[in-house]
This record gives C-alpha cells, structure tokens and sequence, in this order.
C-alpha cells in the first residue's frame, strides 16, 4: 500500500526534470572560465527536446550553442567557446517555448576552495575583519559561491543546496557568520590573485569542519591506499565535528561540481587527519590530488587540465605542548614525504606555509589561527609561480640540500639552497637523532643548537649527542615557534619548510659522509 505515494513522488520529479533549468551552480553574477578552456554549461530539460544557448553581450549574440536533452539523465550539456576575459554577458537557455537567461556573466579565472574549518573560517573571523569586510566593495570581479553543507551516500549530479548563489561580494555576504560564509583564504587568495590578473576571478567554496580526507576522497582514490570504503563498516572518531565516512562528502560537495571548468585548487584540510589516520595521509593526498584531476578533466569533457594546478596550505601550530607530534608527521605526508612542493610525487602543487603563524588566544581556539593575510599570500606566490608560469618568483622558503659532519663529530653542516636569514632566539629547531648505545634500540631526538649562520650554511653543534648521529629533523613540532619567528627564512620572509632525514633503525652510520637529504632544488621544477 505504501507503493502510491512513492509512485507520486517519482511522477513529481518527472515533471519537475521537464522545466528547463540551469544546474544550481549557473546563476547571475558568475565567472565562467576563460580561454583556453572552453567553459562548460550544463542543466536540465525536457528528455529528448533540443535546448539553445545563446550568449550575448550588449544584446548582440556572440555565440550560439545547440544540445540535446538526454535520456533519461533528462539533462543537457555544452561547451562554450573559448572566450576571452571580460563582460558582462547574458546567457539564455530555450527549450520549446520556455527561455531562461543569466545576467552578468564574466569570463575570467575558477578556483575551486575546500578543506575544512581553516578553509570554512570567514572573513568576519580573521585579523582586521572590518577592515577587510569593508574593501570588499573595492572588488566587484572577484566573484563568490559557495555550496552548502551536505553529505551523500551516492554520487550526487548536482548539489543538494547553495549557501551563496554566484554573488558580486558585499561586507554582508563575506562575514555572515562564523564558519558558514565566506572563506576568508578563498577570498583573501582570490582577491590577491585578482589584483596580479586584472581580470575577473570566481571563487567556489565547498567546505566542512572538522572532516577528515577519508570523506572528501571518491572510493576509487580510498582504495588506492588499501582503505575499506564501506561505510557501514566505518567507525568515527570522537575528535571530530564533521561527517567522517568515508566519501560522503566527495559524493555531495565535490561530485556535483565536476562538470564546471576551472582554473585551478586551493585547499585548506588535514588537522582532522593528525588524529585519524596520520600515517597514511602521504598516501591518501596525493591519491585526492590525482583524483580530483581525473575526475575533474573527465567531467568538463577535457576542459579542466588534466594537470589541474593544486595549492595546499601546510597546517599551521595548534598546541603549544603537544602530546605526540601528529601535526608534525601530518605536515610532512602533506609533502608526500618530500619536504616541499611541487615534487616528483606531487607535481604542479604548490604550498603555503603555515607553521610559523600561531594564534594561541583565537577565541575560535588555537586550531584556527586569524591571520589568514599571511596564509593567502604565501599561496598566490606558489599559484603565480606553479599555475602562471612566472619565472624567476621567488615562492619557496629555503630547503637544504646536504648536510654534512667534520671529522670529530662535532659539527654538523647544513647547506640549503637559498640566503638565510635566521632569527636566533629559537631553541631546538634543529634536532638530530643519536645512536642508542644498545644495538638496534631506536635513535634519541636531541637538540642540536645552531652555533653559526653563513649565506646558505647552518652550523650545528651534536655535543648533546655523545654518540653518532643517524637523522637530522627542522622544525619538527606542533608549534615550533613564535609567531612569525621560527629560526630560519629567507631574504623574502618565506619561512624554511620543516623537514626529516630518515633514521634508519639500527644503523650506526653516523654523519661522516654527506647525509641522506633529496637533491632536488625546489626551485628547479
Ligand atoms: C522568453 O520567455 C518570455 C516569457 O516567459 C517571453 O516573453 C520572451 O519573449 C521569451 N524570449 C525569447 C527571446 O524567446
Ligand atoms: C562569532 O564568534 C565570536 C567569538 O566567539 C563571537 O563573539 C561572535 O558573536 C560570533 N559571531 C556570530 C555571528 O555568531
Ligand atoms: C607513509 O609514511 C609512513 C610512516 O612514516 C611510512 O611507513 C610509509 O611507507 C609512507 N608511505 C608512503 C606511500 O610514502
Ligand atoms: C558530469 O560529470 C560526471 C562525472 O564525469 C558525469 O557522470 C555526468 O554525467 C556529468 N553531467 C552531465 C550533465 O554531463
Ligand atoms: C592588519 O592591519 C594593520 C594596519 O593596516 C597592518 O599593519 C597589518 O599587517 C594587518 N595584518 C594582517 C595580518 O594583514
Ligand atoms: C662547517 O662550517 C664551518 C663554518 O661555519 C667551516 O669552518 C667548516 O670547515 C665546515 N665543515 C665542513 C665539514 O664542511
């Protein structure tokens, strides 16, 4: 008996998929990408009618495109020609005797941002928010959208609700609240990327707190890291506010959105995961990092690159005592293990670093520090360097190259590839493993004090040792320093990035030789 009304709601939703629409993410005010790419426009419809989209500008039509309603998708998709930057444009959609038109469209750069809290938290929540609120007016062509928060068990083909319609920004529409709307590094990123392009850039929020990557990776990308995706079988952790299991928010938030052409990826996540699966994460991103790409070039028809730039922020300090080094760990798999970005595992990804800029009195806790100016910039410079090809940007903090010990063991020399500019006052930034004197025990972390900084040379002292060194860490802390104090930066104020030798456990080579740091310059790639 309970057949009818079920029956009923499946004829409602027929006859809702007959109306023409665009899909929810199509609406006045957006940006749509520019050329090379040809932006893709997509919808819903009568199946089987034929829908014409036309663009115009100044009520002239610039461009006529023709698609077919599909069946039994009962939608319609088309791919715009390339266009230049610029607008504003009208884009009309007519089916039979029904037109819908978009005002206000511009053609420029999309960036999609997601992560979680770091990524969620607003405009009204960091450091000078009524200042930055007010400027907003100051930015007409940066425009913004944001998704609303959802989980799905299935793969979802358009998303179930929008906070922010496409949207010209206004102090109200980017410090609504706290963690609902907008992202203050989404925007702060995209307005700084705005005033190095000139031209129109749109932002797309899709975001939750306190969610683990598990939920933002598609099945495919979980079980290339040996992970049961069955959530059923999926058991949360009580740290953590958001959806957990795996893929539901891939399903609602991520895979709706494949269809759009984009310019590029910032992402903000990974606190969730120094107490969820720590370990694996140097698997599990940069199995997302390739996901995304292929599923985001496979649903714009080719449109989206398939080398689709990816920014990443490395997290930042969270407790000044912490009582494991989950963050630590967290932030190097966040490197693949690589130490900077982009590296062989993670090509065309760039990282702002972040570890240097704690907020111990945010009154959103430690986790969410405020100054969310510093973290965008750090991030333009990668997208400037890594997504626009300028050459010579200088976008990376110094990362070293060798390390090498004098005769006595006493001292220990480390070389980086870029001028230092070192802050003394940080003790135990640099920190090298001892050999235990039991054989195979595994080596102790000591402090090595740096005794001298020339040009690119860190001198360190192992008197602290008494026995071999095997592995040399920088760096390698929850918090590792002050607020824009760590000890070691470059002549740009780009912070070194922390790093890790591996100790082999049992080795008893000490530092006699040249120690076992990639020879790869950041720079170089
Ligand atoms: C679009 O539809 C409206 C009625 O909804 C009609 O008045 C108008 O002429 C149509 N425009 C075009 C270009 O077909
Ligand atoms: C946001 O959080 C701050 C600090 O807890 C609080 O003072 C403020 O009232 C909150 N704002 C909104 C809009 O909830
Ligand atoms: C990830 O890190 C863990 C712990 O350091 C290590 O055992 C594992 O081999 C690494 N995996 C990859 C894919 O690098
Ligand atoms: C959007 O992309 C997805 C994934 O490639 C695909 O399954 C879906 O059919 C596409 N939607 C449209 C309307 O083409
Ligand atoms: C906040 O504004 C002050 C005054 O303009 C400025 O000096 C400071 O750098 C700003 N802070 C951030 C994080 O942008
Ligand atoms: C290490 O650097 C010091 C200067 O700080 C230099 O005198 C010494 O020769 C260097 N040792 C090695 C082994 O490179």
């Amino acid at each position: 008996m309970a057949v009818v009304p079920v029956m009923c709601l499946l004829l409602l939703a027929g006859a809702a998929g007959a109306t023409l629409r665009f899909a929810s993410y199509y609406t006045d005010h957006m940006v749509l990408q520019k050329e090379p790419a040809g932006a893709v426009v997509w919808g819903y419809g009568q199946p089987g009618a034929a829908v014409a989209l036309s663009l115009a500008r100044d009520g002239a039509v610039v461009m006529k495109k023709m698609a077919q309603v599909k069946e039994p998708s009962g939608t319609w998709k088309v791919i715009l020609d390339p266009m230049a930057h610029g607008g504003p444009y009208a884009l009309m959609a007519e089916q039979r005797s029904e037109n819908l038109t978009l005002q206000d469209i511009y053609f420029g750069d999309v960036w999609l941002c997601s992560g979680q809290s770091n990524m969620a938290m607003t405009v009204l929540q960091v450091v000078n928010a009524s200042k930055e609120l007010a400027a907003a007016a100051r930015y007409p062509y940066v425009r913004v959208f944001a998704t609303a928060p959802a989980r799905s068990d299935t793969e979802l083909e358009d998303l179930v609700r929008v906070d922010v319609p496409w949207s010209v920004p206004t102090a109200g529409i980017l410090g609504h609240g706290n963690f609902t709307y907008f992202s203050a590094l989404c925007w702060l990123f995209g307005r700084y990327l705005y005033e190095t392009l000139r031209y129109p850039v749109g932002l797309l929020e899709s975001a939750w707190g306190g969610t683990p990557i598990e939920a933002w990776s598609s099945p495919r990308a979980l079980r290339a890291c040996g992970l049961q995706e069955d959530a059923a079988r999926f058991s949360p952790h009580e740290h953590l506010s958001g959806p957990q299991a795996p893929s539901v928010l891939w399903n609602a938030m991520i895979h709706p959105l494949l269809n759009v052409t984009l310019r590029g990826i910032a992402w903000y996540q990974g606190e969730a995961n120094a107490f969820v699966h720590t370990d694996l994460y140097n698997c599990t991103f940069p199995a997302l990092v390739a996901d995304w790409r292929q599923a985001f070039h496979a649903g714009s028809a080719g449109q989206t690159e398939p080398l689709l730039p990816f920014g990443f922020v490395q997290l930042a300090p969270y407790r000044r005592q912490s009582p494991d080094d989950g963050f630590a760990r967290l932030r190097w798999h966040q490197t693949a293990d690589v130490g900077f970005a982009p590296n062989p595992r993670m090509p065309r990804t760039f990282m702002a670093v972040a570890a240097d800029l704690g907020d111990e009195r945010s009154p959103y806790g430690s986790i969410h520090p405020r100054d969310k100016q510093s973290v965008a910039r750090r991030l333009l410079l990668g997208a400037r360097a890594v997504a626009y090809g300028e050459k010579g940007l200088v976008f990376q903090g110094p990362y070293p190259t060798r390390a090498t010990g004098d005769a006595t063991g006493d001292l220990l020399n480390v070389t980086y590839n870029q001028e230092l500019v070192w802050h003394r006052r940080v003790e135990r930034a640099f920190e090298v493993c001892c050999s235990s004197q039991l054989p195979l025990a595994p080596c102790q972390w000591v402090p090595a004090p740096v005794v001298a900084v020339e040009s690119r040379r860190v001198t360190l002292t192992l008197a602290g040792c008494g026995a071999p060194a095997l592995g040399l860490r920088y760096a390698w802390a929850e918090w590792p320093c002050e607020y824009q104090a760590c000890a070691l930066y470059n002549g740009q104020g780009l912070p070194a990035p922390p790093f890790r030798t591996d100790a082999l456990p049992g080795s008893r080579e000490p530092f006699s030789t040249s120690l076992h740091l990639p020879l790869v310059f950041p720079g170089g790639m």
